[in-house]
């Protein structure tokens, strides 16, 4: 037997009580009782998301609500300004590119968080800019960049519209939609929804809509006008991930009863403590100026082969933490702590590390990751 665990950034473990309301019979979507658990759901993301506007929920993954994002918001012959500070924030562009749009790229080194300045510069210097896309947390790059500072700067600019993917962020971080100047803002189901994959939700701003009304880029499926129409009426414009808007009823009812601040502190928490656990092991942070508090990225020693160990961990003990990607791919670990996750999960990581750095070979202090885990674990209990 061996009992598994999931701490990779998504798709992340999902709470039992979730589970068992999927699991009910199936109902169907065009009637009063899904409707009503719709509008609550409805009313839920507004909570989560900080905002008044309307959240659209869309029968995808995350990239399919990208997707949707670039095509609804932009016109021909505007450009898109895109921060490229890791693989999703590559998506953006990549995005915007197959649909024949010309990008600025404003490029960070992976783990380091954008320059709002940069931005400024750019925006300034070219009004043929239709709009700003961006990271909350790029999860490939462990970072998390300046969405408030660089919100100031956009809101400046009517004709621009701020897009933020928040798919490792929001219900994480105090992503405030409305708050920080944000028009699109993007969540997937299989992060810190704490759902299986398969939904992703949008929140549009009223300037966001203003655009649409003149964005001329060819949609059919992902027609946010559409779902709006939609959601007036409480349903969606095409069926509906029923279940896991079923599902993300019972996951809205625990944040709220978690409340946001509760929720937000506990991810600090747990990001500081698996921080410090790896910090303790002698290992260096990916991103240590501006780390996202969904997961965590470090460096392994230049003697460990980072496939080699990511297999190790989760074939022979059960451990299923991420590698990296692209440039990084053999030579860094990410840990997940975003969703439903607790003190003790943090415990397991930084243990399931400690033992496999020892396997390949690596000198450290066995438990000493752990118990500077603890440390900062500790303060879940002295609130
Ligand atoms: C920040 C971010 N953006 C976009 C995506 C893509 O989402 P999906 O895999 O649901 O299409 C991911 C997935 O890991 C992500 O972490």
């Amino acid at each position: 037997m061996q009992k598994c665990y999931l701490m990779a950034p998504g798709p992340t473990p999902v709470p039992e009580s979730v589970s068992l309301r999927m699991a009910h019979p199936a109902m169907h979507h065009r009637t009063p009782q899904f409707s009503e658990i719709f509008a609550r759901v409805e009313a839920g993301l507004q909570y989560l998301f900080q905002t008044k506007n309307d959240v659209l929920m869309l029968a995808c993954s995350g990239s399919g609500a990208m997707e949707g994002s670039v095509i609804n918001f932009l016109c021909r012959g505007e450009k898109a300004l895109v921060v490229n500070g890791g693989k999703f924030g590559e998506r953006w562009g990549k995005i915007a590119q197959a649909y024949g749009l010309e990008v600025v790229w404003i490029n960070s080194d992976w783990g380091v968080p954008v320059n709002p300045d940069d931005i400024a510069v750019a925006l300034k210097n070219d009004p043929s800019i239709g709009g700003v896309f961006i990271q909350a947390c790029d999860t490939s790059a462990t970072v998390a960049h300046p969405i408030r500072e660089v919100g100031e700067i956009v809101r400046q600019y009517p004709n621009v519209v701020y897009v933020v993917d928040g798919i490792t962020a929001v219900g994480v971080a105090d992503l405030a939609m409305d708050r920080d100047g944000i028009d699109v803002l993007v969540v997937g189901s299989q992060k810190a929804l704490m759902l299986p994959p398969g939904l992703a939700c949008v929140g549009v701003s009223e300037k966001a809509w203003q655009k649409n009304s003149r964005a001329d880029l060819p949609r059919f499926y992902f027609d946010f006008k559409k779902e709006r129409k939609a959601l007036a009426d409480q349903t969606t414009a095409y069926t509906p991930a029923a279940s896991l808007i079923i599902g993300l009823d019972e996951v809205l009812e625990m944040i709220r009863q978690e409340t946001l601040p509760v929720l937000f502190a506990r991810h600090d928490i747990l990001a500081r403590a698996t921080r410090a656990g790896l910090e303790a092991l002698g290992l260096k942070l990916l991103a240590p100026q501006a780390p996202a508090l969904s997961c965590t990225g470090a460096f392994l020693p230049e003697s460990v082969d980072g496939k080699k160990f990511v297999k190790y961990v989760r074939d022979t003990m059960g451990v299923t933490f991420a590698g990296g990607q692209d440039h990084l791919t053999g030579k860094i670990i990410r840990i997940n702590h975003m969703g439903y996750v607790d003190t003790f999960d943090v415990v397991i990581s930084i243990s399931a590390m400690e033992m496999a750095l020892d396997h390949f070979g690596y000198s450290f202090r066995m438990g000493d990751g752990v118990s500077a885990a603890q440390k900062i674990l500790q303060e879940r209990y002295q609130r």
